[in-house]
């Protein structure tokens, strides 16, 4: 097993950051909210040290989120408080933490005062250096066998140090872009504090995770539905490596998917890597259902429930499947457990999530469910995926279904898929395809009047999408040209019957979501 780092949740909004940072480190790590961390969860998860993230409350309240007690007590292991996560220890170790009457909110600047293992090879004592502030309160006096290592000018101890007990805490947020060695600083806590190696790569990470699918699956056949996304086909692939034979991939024709995408994932599947694969045509079948049908999260139950139906129809087809294979990613386990413990807002039921249905007959294989998008890409190339794959934009499973607001038809999804291919073709020939995380166009059940060649239309509005993201949990329009943005919509609008008009959306999420339901 890989060194591993424990990191404690107190419901920052950049937790997941301080994941990705001690990953970049090579180390693996695990987010758990705290109020699910006891002395034995920590125990079995038999971290080398301990992450405190930053958080909402204010120790300075009276009941605040607390990290368990046995840490500081039994645990004796190295811990890193960061912003709430650096305040709830000092106050459970006894110093003082009061409300400040001068918050720091974005960019400060630290000074450095003195040595610090967390500072070795970036800060020297004397220099100042930028970081990121996110915070109310402020340290008055710090607990037993603490000194201060840094201050800001609002704060006079923003980073301390108990060297004995390797206990380490920063005001600031060292996980975050805008505090520019802060990779660095995390990177020097996992290594040089807690003594983790940096063994956690791709190649060590499917060794493992090969392992877990053999022994989780046994000698049982595990059905895989192929989306012809990155998630699914790494999956696929891994899968293959894992149990070979024993695995029955499915690719489902929803007739909701984009143009060509069946013969790209058929041929390179079955054609390149001789994975048995079963083509489904169930397009009347999804359709039929999703007849009539307007509101968004029901065409996603409906979608789901349909994919199970015919997932378990091919399993029993092959004389049973006891396993179904998912491309759940680590954002969504994250996302799917609430901080504040009671039932969070549903936004959209994805449906490699929450949508499956309860009566479903088949366990669950999630080999990504630990690993990042960008991850995925890189356990892709590892398993030899060729980067047109690996490079792809994320599809969602319900396809064009939720890009066609209101009523899908045959009819619609003909226009929409048109238009989409239109739309692409024209990023790649400018060459912007991979500095866009997801583009496509929706067909709006709007239509307008327009005038083609002296005649009056009355035809749909097309609205295209282009998003930058690093997840998709957050995400910016992205700027075109002007003149790009000309040219798709000229060509939509010519080669593509049933569209008269194109706009072109520039909202980001939040507030909006990416896609249009
Ligand atoms: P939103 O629209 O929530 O999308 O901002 C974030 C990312 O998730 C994809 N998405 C889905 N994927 N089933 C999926 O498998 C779904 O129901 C679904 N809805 C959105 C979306 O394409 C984007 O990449």
């Amino acid at each position: 097993m890989s060194d591993r780092i424990l990191i404690i949740d107190f419901g920052s909004q950049v937790t997941q950051l301080i994941a990705r940072r001690v990953r970049e480190a090579g180390v693996y790590c695990e987010i758990h909210p705290f109020q699910s961390v006891t002395e034995a969860t920590v125990r079995s998860f038999a971290p080398k040290g301990v992450i405190l993230s930053g958080g909402p409350a204010s120790v300075t309240e009276d009941t605040t989120p607390r990290a368990p007690e046995e840490l500081f007590e039994n645990l004796g292991l190295p811990v890193l408080g960061i912003c709430y996560g650096n305040q709830t220890m000092v106050a459970q170790l006894g110093g003082r933490i009061t409300i400040s009457d001068h918050q720091e909110f974005g960019r400060a600047m630290v000074d450095v005062t003195e040595d610090c293992v967390l500072f070795e090879g970036i800060w020297a004592v004397g220099e100042t250096h930028q970081v990121w502030m996110s915070h109310g309160d402020r340290i008055d006096a710090l607990p037993e066998g603490f000194r201060r290592v840094a201050k800001t000018e609002s704060a006079p101890y923003a980073v301390i140090a108990n060297d004995e007990r390797k206990y380490y805490g920063v005001l600031f947020h060292p996980e975050v872009v805008h505090t520019p060695q802060g990779g660095a600083l995390l990177a020097n806590f996992v290594h040089r504090v807690c003594g983790c190696d940096n063994a956690w790569t791709m190649e060590a990470f499917k060794q493992e995770a090969i392992a877990k699918v053999r022994n989780q699956v046994g000698d049982d056949r595990v059905i895989c539905g192929l989306s012809g996304g990155v998630d699914s086909s790494v999956v696929a692939v891994l899968l293959h490596e894992a149990i070979g034979d024993q695995l029955q991939c499915v690719f489902v024709d929803t007739g909701m998917l984009r143009a060509g995408e069946a013969e790209e994932v058929v041929s390179l599947f079955k054609g390149h890597y001789n994975i048995p694969l079963i083509h489904v045509d169930a397009s009347d079948e999804f359709l039929g259902k999703l007849d009539g049908v307007t509101d968004p999260e029901r065409k996603r139950k409906i979608i789901g429930a349909t994919f199970i139906d015919v997932f378990e129809r091919e399993a029993k087809g092959i004389g049973g499947a006891g396993f179904l294979a998912q491309g759940t990613l680590y954002p969504d386990v994250i996302e799917s457990v609430s901080f504040t413990g009671g039932p969070s807002v549903t936004i959209k039921s994805h449906h490699n999530v929450g949508g499956l249905p309860e009566r479903m007959n088949m366990d669950l294989v999630e080999p990504l469910r630990e690993l990042f998008k960008d991850e995925v890409r890189g356990l892709g190339r590892e398993l030899g995926l060729p980067d047109t794959l690996v490079g792809r934009h994320p599809f969602p499973g319900p396809g064009l279904a939720i890009r066609i607001p209101g009523e899908i038809t045959r009819e619609k999804l003909d226009i929409l898929r048109k238009a989409d291919a239109v739309y692409l073709d024209e990023i790649r020939s400018a060459g912007l395809y991979d500095a866009i995380w997801q583009a496509f166009a929706v067909l709006l059940p709007v239509q307008t009047v327009g005038v083609m060649g002296d005649a009056r239309t009355y035809e749909s509005v097309c609205a295209l999408r282009a998003v930058t993201s690093t997840d998709g949990m957050t995400a910016d329009y992205y700027p075109f040209d002007h003149t790009f943005l000309g040219r798709a919509a000229t060509r939509i609008i010519n080669e593509v019957r049933g569209i008269n008009r194109v706009v072109y959306d520039i909202t980001s999420k939040p507030p909006g979501t990416i896609e249009w339901e």
